[in-house]
Formats: structure tokens, C-alpha cells, sequence
């Protein structure tokens, strides 16, 4: 069996405590009982304590960080490593591009922050994706398997089941403009090539999402391409039933 598709929220640098709560409250209010998704939510760091407390457990809803530091602890001021995410978190994001572009993040460093996640037990989402300029230069196919090798070759199978792939073309984020089905079926089918060859050839059921620009109005048809497991969605998942609807154009 499949996993069941994945609907991640990146809330990114958005909500304050109380504002997240709210959010999540609102979003378990409209989910249904059995959503037929696994739903994410990824609010900021200082939200991961209060969301957890409001989630309570909750079987539909899993929770994740947008980051964290790859070392497990150390003189590093300001930054939040994996085993302090534990307590709250399955799944932490890794490579989003905002933090490739404005935080420097070479593939080694978001590698290293992989491992972290894994060493700490939970899952890591390995975000990757071409920038405007990469794919007017036709480099789309390369910076994918480079970005999508250097994060997952030569983990052990075991580890590999564990990770989440999300294509987020860069100029796909925030701009309204998502990239076609049969560009996001492409790009899938590069990623899935690297998965297998992570995977010695076999073919790990390792979800595969799209990102960028994903509305409820434009879900099925987005998450309808080829090989799409899920979506990590930006911001449609500010606002409580744009969310769920992303998760009902999807459910299985
Ligand atoms: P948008 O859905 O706002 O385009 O953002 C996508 C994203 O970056 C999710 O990580």
C-alpha cells in the first residue's frame, strides 16, 4: 500500500502564538474525520509548542519544523537543532529555497541538516528546485539531480523510506504563476530516478510533492500530474479552508 498523499503547510515567518492556534484549531474544526491526506503543518519555531498542545495528538494532523541546525548542539547562537524539535515534531523541512537563496545553504550544508533530522528520529522533507534563470538556461534537469543526489545517495534504505521529496521550482513560489502538470510530471520522474538510484534500483515508495503557488482551485489538477504525492503549500496555508480544500481536491 502506498502512503496516503501528503499536504504539508509551510506557514513560514507568519503567526504569532495565539494566531497559530488559532489556525490549527480551524483547520482541525473543517477537517474531515478521515481526511484521506496526511496533513502537515509547519508553523515557526515559537508556534511548534502551542500548535502541539492544540493538535493534542491529533491522528489527522502531524507537525514539523521549517528548519534546524545540523549539529545536535553546540555554541551556536540563535539556532534550534533537531533533538530540541523532537518533543514536538515528526517531520522537519530541509532545503527550502528560501534558505538555499537568503540563507546561503550549499547542498552540503542542507545534507548535513538531513542527517540531523534522521539522527534525532524524525522524517526529513528535502525540498528542491530550479530558479527562473536555471530553467530559462535549460539546467532544470541538472539542478534537480544534483540537489536531490547530494541530499539522499548513499543513505541506508532504512532512512531513505523515512524522507519526503517536495519540487518547488523557484519561481513557481509566491508568485501565482504554478508551474504546468506536465512540467511538475517531469521534474517528478528526474526526482524519482535519483530515489531508485538512492535505492540501489528498487523503487521505495518515497512521496514525491509539488510546491508552488498550489490553491484549492488549482490542487487536483496540480496534484493530478504523474507521480505527485502531495503539496507543500505556502500561502493558501495562512487561511484555514483554503488549506483544507487543497486536502480534499486530494483525498484518496
Ligand atoms: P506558495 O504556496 O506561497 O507559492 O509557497 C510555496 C512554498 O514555498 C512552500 O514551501
Amino acid at each position: 500500500m502506498p502512503p496516503p498523499p501528503l499536504i504539508a503547510g509551510n506557514w513560514k515567518m507568519h503567526q504569532t502564538p495565539p494566531q497559530a492556534a488559532d489556525l490549527a484549531a480551524k483547520i482541525l474544526e473543517l477537517l474531515p474525520p478521515n481526511p484521506g491526506v496526511e496533513v502537515l503543518l509547519i508553523p515557526p519555531y515559537p508556534c511548534l509548542q502551542t500548535v502541539h498542545e492544540v493538535l493534542q495528538g491529533d491522528p489527522r494532523v502531524a507537525l514539523g519544523a521549517q528548519n534546524c541546525h545540523w549539529e545536535d548542539q553546540g555554541a551556536f547562537t540563535g539556532e534550534v537543532s533537531a533533538p530540541m524539535l523532537k518533543a514536538w515534531c515528526q517531520y522537519t523541512l530541509v532545503g527550502h529555497s528560501e534558505r538555499r537563496q537568503l540563507f546561503h545553504e550549499t547542498d552540503d550544508i542542507v545534507r548535513s541538516k538531513l542527517e540531523a533530522v534522521l539522527r534525532a528520529g524524525m522524517r526529513p522533507v528535502l525540498a528542491v528546485g530550479e530558479t527562473a534563470e536555471e530553467r530559462r538556461l535549460g539546467q532544470t534537469h541538472a539542478v534537480l539531480a544534483r540537489q536531490a543526489r547530494a541530499g539522499l545517495l548513499g543513505l541506508p534504505l532504512d532512512q531513505l523510506l523515512t524522507c519526503t521529496v517536495a519540487y518547488e521550482p523557484v519561481w513557481a513560489i509566491g508568485s501565482g504563476a504554478a508551474a504546468d502538470p506536465s512540467d511538475i510530471a517531469e521534474a517528478t520522474a528526474i526526482l524519482r530516478e535519483v530515489v531508485e538510484e538512492a535505492a540501489s534500483g528498487q523503487a521505495p515508495a518515497v512521496r514525491i510533492l509539488y510546491g508552488g503557488s498550489v490553491t484549492a482551485d488549482s490542487a487536483a489538477e496540480l496534484l493530478g500530474a504523474r507521480g505527485v504525492a502531495g503539496a507543500l503549500v505556502g500561502g493558501a496555508s495562512l487561511k484555514a479552508p483554503e488549506f483544507c480544500g487543497i486536502a480534499a481536491a486530494v483525498s484518496r
